[in-house]
């Protein structure tokens, strides 16, 4: 089963999106396999986005990211990356498209509410930063056969 990342970044902590951000992954379908909340260290957040090291808002993205709590997921599904992205919406929450977690409740790229890995390969390395394998739960739900074939 595909595995992607996602991270209730600090803004949606702070504002209280926690369960309003999970039930979307949960209303379509997808399956927890790992949920906690932390901190995230200067040196994960370094590695995690290590990407955009050369970019210009990589010191406002790590200072970001390590200001407040976190909300790290391991989520479960078929084509799970890309169909998280697709409910995450575009990295700008301005042009989101409404009815996506950027698109409706967010307004700034630098506090856009939810992270989610780009590409099966960045997923399972993401998840291989945030979690141990003893935290991740391998389980089905009675309800699987209704919502996948
Ligand atoms: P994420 O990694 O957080 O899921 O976001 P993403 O894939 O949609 O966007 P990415 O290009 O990976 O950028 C990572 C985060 O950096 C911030 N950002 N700021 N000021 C800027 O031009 C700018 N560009 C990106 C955003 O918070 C973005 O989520
Ligand atoms: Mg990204």
């Amino acid at each position: 089963m595909e595995r992607t990342l996602i991270i209730v970044k600090p803004d949606g902590v702070q504002r209280g999106l926690i369960g309003r951000v999970i039930t979307r992954l949960e209303d379509k379908g997808l399956r927890l396999a790992g949920l906690k909340l932390m901190k995230v260290s200067k040196e994960l957040a370094e590695t995690h986005y290590g990407e955009h090291r050369d970019k210009p808002f990589f010191g406002d993205l790590v200072s970001f990211i390590t200001s407040s709590p976190v909300v790290v997921g391991v989520v479960e599904g078929p084509n799970a990356v890309s169909v998280t992205r697709g409910l995450v919406g575009a990295t700008n929450p301005v042009d989101a498209t409404a009815g996506t977690i950027r698109g409706d409740f967010g307004l700034s790229i630098g506090m856009n509410i939810i992270h989610a890995s780009d590409a099966v390969e960045t997923g399972q390395r993401e998840v291989g930063l945030f979690f141990d394998e003893s935290e991740i739960i391998d389980y089905s739900r009675d309800i699987e056969s209704w919502i996948v074939e």
